[in-house]
Order: structure tokens, then C-alpha cells, then sequence
């Protein structure tokens, strides 16, 4: 079973997000009634939270089919146009990494979305012309990390906005005792909530370190698997008592380390790390400020008394 089959197929098979699934159970339902193509989509939040899964749940919902690509995919006006003229009526488009389309893509997006329209340029310079062309009804589903860097004549063009939160630990059992049981792991409910604690709140992350579980049991020879298989293997591969990697607490260390703990600005810690700052930002700090190990002040980012307690403590790793 790959990634892929991890995936709930359904609605009524995703975990969490219980707002999200009732806005969009309400929204599915009611264009079914109308008979229309769902209003466009943009889910925004943290990666690895579901936005591809849920993007994916909402045709099987609508009965369509679902188009995958990703804004770098569309670089040229023709990518964008083929995608939309094949669409069939009420078919789901999926643009992930939204923020990133360039503006022609754009522009070209618009009267698509409001009007199902295609407004095209022919020929050059003195006898161009504009040509337009209907296509079907559809749904656009966007995501992205970062809602801010879309631009405002995109954003508004989307009737339903919402919002990805990280899951709770609840969720994540679940979700990792759901996983556990399409792989056909022995997992105990002590091994199901370890990998929650470690996950970052995050199902793909979960999904990830359960399959490192599964290769050192697999290796190890043991049957059942518990909280202790789960310390030794993610241990192995660096990942503490809660959840964070080397390059969170090589976060925390350059904050601690070189600033006193802060404040400290995003992109003096981007250029010490040899990250880009938008991937720290959109990437890295969610899950630390959600833990309160890291906080955003008008100054700076601060490390909080937690924060420094978690890399003291015991349930840091080394390095
Ligand atoms: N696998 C990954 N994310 C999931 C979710 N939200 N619900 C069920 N299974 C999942």
C-alpha cells in the first residue's frame, strides 16, 4: 500500500477537520440538489494536513473526476488553457501551490472562474485579437501554505475559504490505527498514540514514521509493537518525544545559541540555517508556535521558556 492508499476516499473516511468536512458536506450536497459544479475551493494551511486528499474526496463526493497539477506546472499559457478546455462539466481542477502561478496563468484563470469563459489572445501585435471560448463548468480547487501571498483578484474569486488545522491527538490515534490496519502492522493502542505525539500534528508525518516503525519491527523480528519499538525506531531517525527533527531544533539552537533566544528576525535566521525564508515561515515555525516553543513578536521570533525546557529535557534527542 503506498501513500496513495492511505487516503480516505471519502467524506465520511477523513479523520479530523470536522469543520471543513461540514462546510464542504453542506456544499456538496446542495450544488448535487442544483445540479451545478461546487463553488471554487481554496484550502490553506500548514503541508501534509489533507489538502490533496480532500481535494480528491470532494470528486468522489461529486461523482467527477479530478484533475491533479501544480501552479510551477503552468508556466505557460497553453498548460493552463489545455487543462480547462478538456474539463468536463462539473470535473474538479486541482491547483496546488497556488500562490505560485505567475500573472498571465492568472489572468488567463479569472474569466474562467467567474464565467466559465476563456478570453484568448490570437495573433500579434496590429492584428491580434481577443477570441473567447466557453468551457465547461468545474470546480477549482487551490491550495496553498500561505494564504497572504495570494493576490486579493484570486483569493476573492473563491467562493469557500478554509482553513486546514493541525490535528489533535485523538485524530492522529485514529488516523495512525486506520493506517496501521490497511498496512497490517500489529500496532498497540501504546504504539498508535506514541507515533501521535511525534507527527506533528500532521497525517502524512504520521503515515511516514509509522512506515520507519514498520521497517525496524520488520528487521527486529518482533510480533506485537509497542510505545518502545516505536522510541528505538524513531529515535533512529532523529525525531524526539515531540516530533520535532534536526532542522526544528537546529531552529531553536541558532535562536538559543546566537541571539539569546531572540527576538530575532525571519530572515536573519533563514540566512544563519541556509533556508529560504518563506519555506521557515510556511514550513518549519507553524508546528513550533503551535507547540508555544516559538513565538512571533513585532520584534522578532522569541524561543519561550517551553521551548528551551523541551531542548534541556528529556524528551529532546541529541543534535
Ligand atoms: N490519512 C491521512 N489523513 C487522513 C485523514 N484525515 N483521515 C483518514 N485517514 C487519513
Amino acid at each position: 500500500v503506498r501513500e496513495d492508499g492511505l487516503r480516505p476516499r471519502r467524506l465520511a473516511d477523513y479523520i479530523g477537520q470536522s469543520e471543513l468536512k461540514q462546510v464542504l458536506r453542506i456544499a456538496v450536497e446542495a450544488t448535487r440538489r442544483r445540479q451545478e459544479a461546487l463553488d471554487h475551493v481554496l484550502l490553506y494551511g500548514p503541508p501534509g494536513l489533507g489538502k490533496t486528499t480532500m481535494a480528491l474526496v470532494l470528486a468522489e463526493e461529486l461523482g467527477v473526476r479530478c484533475r491533479i497539477t501544480s501552479a510551477p506546472a503552468l508556466e505557460r499559457p497553453r498548460d493552463i488553457v489545455g487543462l480547462l478546455v478538456n474539463l468536463q462539466p462539473r470535473e474538479v481542477l486541482f491547483i496546488d501551490e497556488i500562490h505560485r502561478l505567475n500573472r498571465v496563468a492568472e489572468e488567463i484563470l479569472y474569466p474562467a472562474m467567474e464565467d466559465f469563459r476563456l478570453d484568448l489572445t490570437v495573433g500579434k501585435g496590429t492584428t491580434a485579437r481577443t477570441r473567447s471560448l466557453d468551457v465547461a463548468p468545474f470546480t477549482l480547487v487551490g491550495a496553498t501554505t500561505r494564504a497572504g501571498s495570494l493576490s486579493s483578484p484570486l483569493r476573492d474569486r473563491f467562493g469557500l475559504i478554509q482553513r486546514l488545522e493541525f490535528y489533535g491527538l485523538a485524530d492522529l490515534e485514529a488516523i495512525v490505527v486506520r493506517a496501521a490496519g490497511l498496512l497490517q502492522l500489529p500496532l498497540r493502542p501504546c504504539a498508535a498514540q506514541e507515533v501521535a505525539r511525534r507527527c506533528r500534528g500532521t497525517p502524512r508525518i504520521a503515515n511516514r514514521l509509522l512506515r520507519r516503525v514498520r521497517d525496524v519491527a520488520a528487521v527486529g523480528g518482533h510480533g506485537q509493537i509497542d510505545a518502545a519499538l516505536v522510541d528505538a525506531a524513531l529515535s533512529l531517525h532523529r525525531v524526539d518525544g515531540r516530533g520535532l527533527d534536526a532542522s526544528d531544533r537546529r531552529l531553536l539552537r541558532l535562536m538559543l545559541e546566537a541571539y539569546g533566544g531572540g527576538p530575532v528576525g525571519l530572515e536573519t535566521l533563514a540566512a544563519g540555517l541556509g533556508e529560504d525564508p518563506a519555506t521557515l515561515e510556511a514550513v518549519v515555525e507553524p508546528y513550533l508556535l503551535q507547540l508555544g516553543f516559538l513565538q512571533r513578536t513585532p520584534r522578532g521570533r522569541i524561543v519561550t521558556a517551553a521551548g528551551r525546557a523541551h531542548l534541556d529535557g528529556p524528551a529532546a534527542v541529541a543534535a
